[in-house]
């Protein structure tokens, strides 16, 4: 099969497309002949190498960590899926979907309605699976609230933005003025514009401060945060995780997270979605080939909602 691989830590220019073996499925597995692959911030971490304390692993490796298409097969044990299905799946840090054909964990598989396309499925596991758990989990975030999201324009801020409003909050979102009137078509009350304003600087208070892009601190938020407020970051650093320690004995919390897919999170993704309450907003489509361009292009750290690879 065809597959985008690396054979060692670098540069876009690592990334090669080449013919390898088809995966082989695990009794609990599920082999997914995919359609698309959704493209995350971590791909391009790990093919840097800046992950390889956390997660080794050999050469030739196959990025890709999210993916949607059809079941070709299944492993012994599997009784929720079959081949035909339409499926969306999660394929760990270490996952390998920028192939024509991927191995997924049958619980980390979800079926797909004839209503999603492969490329808006492909672009929500991750992205929207940590708005939704930084929204829901780890702010607490409840009707009525006033949640501020940084970074509202990305890939887990334009899920988070639409998740609060599913929610019912109030939401100011903080991008650049290009992506004002798209944060606001998904649901922002107010936008800020982080090239003007220092939104630690604004007068107002928030129940939640969620930082998708990880641009600032607990400590720079205090005086945004009401007494009881939390923030929370998708970017782990040792000050957030002392900070979050130390926070354990005050009102005021830090917080941040790993994303953990779950079917039921997924499961719940997707009736919004069919609801109309929630989409994929995807800048730009990319064939397998040119993996490398969008790579560089996630790099720039402005992409507009999500980065989709179309394998098939
Ligand atoms: N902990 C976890 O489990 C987890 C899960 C998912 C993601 N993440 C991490 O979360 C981060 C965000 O992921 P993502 O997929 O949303 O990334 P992304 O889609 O690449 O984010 C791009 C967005 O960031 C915005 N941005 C750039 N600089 C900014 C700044 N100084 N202030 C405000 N916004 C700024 C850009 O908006 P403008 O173009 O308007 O500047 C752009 O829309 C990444 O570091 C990723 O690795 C962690």
């Amino acid at each position: 099969m065809k597959a985008a691989i690396i054979n060692q830590y670098g540069t876009s220019h690592e990334l090669q497309i080449q013919d390898v073996p088809r995966p082989e499925v695990d009794s609990h597995e599920v082999l997914i002949r995919v359609h698309a692959t959704g493209i995350n911030p971590l791909d391009t971490k790990v093919r840097q190498g800046a992950m390889k304390l956390m997660l080794p692993g050999s050469f030739p490796k196959i990025l890709g960590a999210e993916c949607a298409g059809v079941v070709e097969e299944v492993g012994l044990m599997v009784s929720d899926f079959q081949p035909g299905d339409r499926v969306v799946a999660s394929l760990g840090t270490l996952g390998a979907g920028y192939a024509e054909y991927a191995v997924a964990k049958e619980k980390n598989v979800v079926k797909l309605p004839d209503a999603i396309d492969f490329i808006q499925a492909a672009a929500m596991p991750i992205a929207a699976g940590t708005a939704l758990q930084a929204m829901r989990d780890k702010g607490h975030l409840r009707p009525n609230d006033r949640v501020l999201i940084n970074g509202a324009a990305g890939g887990v801020g334009t899920f988070a933005v639409q998740i609060a409003r599913i929610i019912g909050a109030h939401i100011t979102a903080v991008c650049s003025t290009d992506n004002a009137a798209l944060v606001r078509q998904l649901g922002a009350d107010v936008v800020i514009d982080y090239k003007t304003t220092d939104f630690t600087k604004l007068p107002d208070k928030f129940e939640v401060v969620f930082d998708a892009v990880g641009k600032s601190s607990f400590d720079a938020c205090r005086d945004i945060l009401t007494p009881e407020g939390t923030y929370v970051t998708t970017t782990p650093s040792p000050r957030q995780i002392l900070e979050e320690v130390v926070t354990i004995f005050t009102k005021q919390k830090a917080d941040s997270l790993i994303f953990s897919f779950t079917q039921e999170d997924m499961n719940w993704l997707i009736k919004q979605v069919t609801a109309g309450k929630l989409v994929s907003v995807i800048e730009k489509t990319y064939p397998l080939d040119s993996v490398a361009q969008a790579h560089e292009y996630s790099e720039t750290g402005h992409v507009k909602g999500k980065l989709v690879l179309v394998i098939r």
